[in-house]
């Protein structure tokens, strides 16, 4: 994906220096290639290994027209957590019946695009979602595929912000035995749900698969008394997303395959002893997928040495269009990308232009000296960076590229200032 050549580094043969001039900065650069390659280690340790399943991307990690198309050529469905999520899959022609609606607050517009598009599945996230869902289908006279997302309780080694398995979170229907089982025989019972089964999210950035194996043992239990209390056989069971990609040499993410296949070899080996139908089983990655697929680009500005205590390099960016650091303590590792082979004997912070002291890009930042007019690359901002862009400051939101073989194609145009007043009235 990445290559040095005359100082100057290369994303997928096209020159990142090139690549901000054409395209000015801050920019969001995606190397294709690496996308369908991280789809691949999908596809061999999972949907070409195992039957019965299908993987799903998570596209709050980078939700776009392009994202959209991309999967459905790779045979990915989709997971969308909001009317806007949904629409763009509207929008770019995504087959309805291979997406599926999670989120712990849909509102009723959202629901009601959701059967209006006759949309595959909706992960009912809580008791009071399940009647109000089986309400609206009752009003629009019509059926909807349906899965519990439950609530293992179970915790997870990563951020604190990012961890969705315990108990007390705000996603999923808690284990309670008066809550789940009698959520379980409604959905059976009701006339316009078709109750597929489970579902779990137990985090995100996961770096080994104990979460995932402890969560499964919660899934195998609920398979068994459904069958066991209700005579049902479970026909559907989703491992979520939460696979850890590396932005620092700190992060050892672990192969797909490490989290896939003990899940798999447990829920086939519990299935077999109990005598219980295996049902289809899916996940739903995200960051997996476009993390290490995507950089951003930026160009350094103001230098502001404070003698004795740091330097500190300001970028034309920051917590607008990344603000995972700000948010979640993240790292990032980065590379001056005109100087890409010259000795890094300078360590600078590189801060954002947000007027905010925790818009801090990379800290111990080591580099060449860095100069006005410098191109920066920051490497692994491929999830969760665009879509979580905002407007702070009115700063616009910047532009998209697709990178594949030496070629570039624009996906998202930045944003203008007529853009963001657009909304506006006087
Ligand atoms: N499924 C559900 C129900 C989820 O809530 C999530 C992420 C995923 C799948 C995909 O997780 P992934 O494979 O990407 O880890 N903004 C945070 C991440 C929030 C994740 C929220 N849910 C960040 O920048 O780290």
């Amino acid at each position: 994906m990445f290559e040095i050549k005359n100082n100057e580094l290369f994303i997928d043969q096209c020159s990142t220096i090139e690549l901000a001039k054409k395209y000015d900065t801050p920019l969001y650069v995606y190397s294709e290639n690496k996308i369908v390659e991280n789809l691949k280690e999908i596809k061999d340790a999972f949907i070409n290994k195992y039957p019965n399943t299908h993987a799903a991307y998570a596209c709050k990690a980078f939700c776009t027209l392009y994202m959209c198309k991309l999967m459905e050529q790779e045979g990915f469905w989709l997971d969308v957590v909001s009317g806007g999520e949904l629409y763009t899959a509207i929008k770019a022609g995504f087959p309805m019946e291979h997406i599926e609606f999670n989120g712990n607050n849909k509102t009723r517009a959202e629901l009601e695009l959701a059967l209006d598009n006759n949309i595959g599945r909706i992960v009912v996230d809580n008791v009071s979602e399940l009647y109000f869902l089986e309400k609206l289908c009752v009003e629009k006279n019509t059926t909807t595929k349906i899965l519990f997302r439950i609530t293992p309780n179970v915790s997870a080694d990563t951020h604190e912000y990012i961890t969705t398995g315990k108990k007390d979170s705000k996603f999923g229907i808690p284990l309670d035995d008066e809550i789940v089982y009698p959520a379980i025989k409604y959905a059976i019972d009701s006339e316009v749900f078709d109750f597929l089964g489970f579902h779990f999210h137990v985090g995100s950035q996961l770096h080994d698969n104990s979460t995932h194996v402890a969560a499964l043992e919660v899934i195998l239990n609920l398979l068994k008394d459904t069958k066991e209390k209700f005579g049902y056989d479970v026909k559907d069971f989703n491992m979520g997303g939460g696979f850890g990609i590396k932005y620092t040499d700190a992060d050892k993410p672990i192969p797909i395959s490490e989290f896939v296949d003990p899940v798999m070899e447990k829920l086939i080996s519990f299935c077999e002893e109990n005598n219980l139908k295996m049902p289809a089983v899916s996940m739903e990655p995200g960051r997996f997928i476009v993390g290490e697929a995507g950089i951003q680009l930026y160009t350094i500005g103001n230098i502001k040495e404070i003698p004795g205590i740091r330097t500190y390099a300001a970028v034309d960016g920051g917590m607008t269009d990344n603000v995972r650091p700000g948010l979640y303590g993240a790292k990032y590792e980065g590379l001056i990308a005109n100087k890409a082979e010259e000795e890094k004997d300078a360590t600078v912070y590189i801060s954002g232009k947000c007027c905010e002291s925790t818009d801090i890009i990379i800290k111990d930042f080591k580099c060449p000296q860095p100069e006005f007019g410098d191109i920066l690359a920051v490497f692994s901002t491929g999830a969760y960076g665009y879509s979580m862009a905002n407007n702070y400051n009115k700063n616009p939101i910047p532009a998209v590229v697709v990178v594949k073989d030496g070629e570039s194609k624009l996906i998202v145009k930045r944003q203008s200032y007529d853009d963001m007043i657009m909304n506006e009235v006087l």
